[in-house]
């Protein structure tokens, strides 16, 4: 079954008529089963735009269109203008015969080009695909993006919630998933297990607002009968030239029963933010090392926020601290170790804020993310070179670590990520990186996207943490298999003595 997806119209100030009508005259053409529309169908959600949308613009389309409204068809109270002119701002299209299920959702917060699913929009995903058998094809589209997106500065137009978005876009097995927004098309595959979903962004059909060299396009996505095989190919108006973005098996590699031999065992823990105050626990600290100091492991990474605000006497009971933790260990900075005099006692106590560990089997590089007194990050384009050109091994494991996630985290707020964070993933996924280690926000996660493995750590010894079974560290273990490797990540919930394996990823050479 095949999807033709455009987007980001933005008809009345902005809007391109040529390459509007150039896109209207290919999808009329293109025989489909399903015509999406994601958003920015106006410029202003004005009356004067609704009315040329729907008296001049949309009548030229022959085909029946399902369209969900984006942040500037709700600008100046265009969201009960949508309703009037368009219809909802929901809709769910169910086609039993072929076991298709589409929900479309309103991302939007009215006057904000920021956007939210919010709690009952994210009900909503559960309550429409969780039960539904895995044969259907489970189709998702709102407007806003939840991955990161290259060439689009910082990320703070993502939805809010976007951590919890992909949770439940995860946990509900879905297949592909459409927004437009930021005006450039995309496609990532995501997985935390069996199923790849295909994270599709549109680019604009008919925006003068630009990016970079990004075209005008349409994109349109084909599955195979089976629903085991999507093909994704965005055409670009000005050129008529069609690109493919994704020709591939849509099931994620199978976990081997036998997983071959062990490569490399690193233990990653973050945010002791170690200090005098109540926050810290000595006692939860020294369980955790206890229990770390018994586990056989290559490496120890530490991603950061090691103290809670950078105190001289934060930094000293850190050094010692930490000494305790016998194995070799690589550590970089976090914001709480950046405030103003951060970055001078943490060379004095640490050393370099990037480090580089290399043994046979793998190499790994320590990056600071931090900015002087800030909360979120930024890499930078020439540390992002310089990362590729360092770790291009062909037969050890390349791995990044730093204290921002790429990844929205759930039970969080997306807002103290990298400011780079679409040139950083794009990089990192292209450049084909084995593992990106990094400890935000005191919560846990793992996701593959594309070849590589994300992978979050949760707190060591804060009181402050985001999960209900406690403090935490991970356990990364990378076996070579007869295919590929096989990663196999466990959160270990030392204070209560449980441990629970959080990620498995089979990724083939
Ligand atoms: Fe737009
Ligand atoms: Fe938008």
């Amino acid at each position: 079954m095949k999807f033709v997806v455009f987007s980001d119209a933005h008809i009345g100030g902005k809007f391109n008529e040529e390459t509007f009508i150039e896109g209207v005259k290919y999808i009329n053409e293109i025989d489909a089963d399903y015509y999406i529309f994601t958003g920015d169908l106006t410029d202003q959600g004005t009356v004067f735009e609704y009315e040329l949308a729907k008296n001049k613009y949309l009548p030229m389309i022959k085909k029946p269109v399902l369209l969900i409204p984006g942040n500037h068809d709700v600008k100046n109270v265009g969201d009960l203008l949508w309703e009037e002119y368009i219809g909802p701002r929901y809709f769910v299209h169910i086609d039993k015969t072929r076991k298709v299920k589409i929900l479309g959702l309103d991302s939007n917060e009215p006057d904000q080009n920021t956007g939210r699913m919010g709690p009952k929009a994210i009900e909503r995903i559960y309550k429409e695909f969780e039960d539904l058998d895995d044969e259907w094809l489970k189709v998702l589209v709102f407007h806003h993006q939840t991955l990161p997106i290259k060439y689009t500065g910082r990320e703070r137009s993502a939805v809010i919630d976007a951590g919890d978005a992909i949770k439940a876009i995860m946990d509900c097995n879905i297949n592909l998933v459409l927004n437009g927004h930021r005006h450039i098309s995309n496609v990532y595959k995501l997985t935390d297990g069996d199923i790849k979903t295909l994270i599709v962004n549109c680019g604009t059909i008919s925006c003068k607002k630009t990016r970079y060299h990004e075209e005008y396009s349409i994109t349109t996505v084909e599955f195979d009968e089976e629903k085991l095989h999507a093909k994704i190919e965005v055409l670009l108006l000005k050129d008529n030239t069609w690109v493919t973005k994704f020709d591939g098996d849509i099931v994620e590699h199978v976990i081997p029963d036998d997983f071959g031999e062990l490569e490399a065992t690193i233990i990653q823990i973050a945010n002791t933010e170690i200090s005098r105050g109540a926050s810290f626990s000595t006692d939860i600290f020294t369980k955790g090392v206890q229990l770390i100091n018994s586990i056989d492991c290559d490496l120890v990474v530490h991603n950061g926020d090691i103290t809670n605000r950078s105190y001289v006497r934060e930094f000293n009971m850190a050094r010692n601290y930490l000494g305790l933790i016998k194995h070799d260990m690589i550590v970089v900075p976090g914001p709480k170790d950046s405030f103003p005099l951060g970055k001078d006692l943490y060379e004095e106590y640490f050393g370099p804020t990037e480090s580089e560990y290399t043994n046979d089997k793998m190499k790994i590089l320590g990056i600071n993310s931090c900015i002087l007194d800030e909360k979120i990050g930024r890499i930078g384009r020439n540390t992002c070179k310089s990362i590729l050109e360092n770790l291009h091994s062909k037969n050890k494991i390349n791995i990044i670590a730093f204290h921002h996630n790429i990844i929205p985290l759930p039970r969080t707020k997306h807002d103290s990520e990298l400011q780079d964070a679409g040139d950083v993933l794009s990089l990192i996924v292209n450049g084909k990186l084995n593992l990106v280690l990094t400890g935000a926000k005191n919560t846990s996660g793992c996701w593959q996207i594309d070849d590589t493995v994300f992978v979050n750590a949760g707190t060591l010894s804060s009181r402050s943490y985001n999960n209900r079974l406690g403090n935490s560290f991970n356990l990364i273990q990378v076996y070579r298999t007869k295919k590929g490797r096989y990663y196999k990540i466990t959160e270990f919930f030392f204070d209560i003595g449980e441990s629970k394996v959080i990620g498995e990823f089979h990724i083939y050479d």
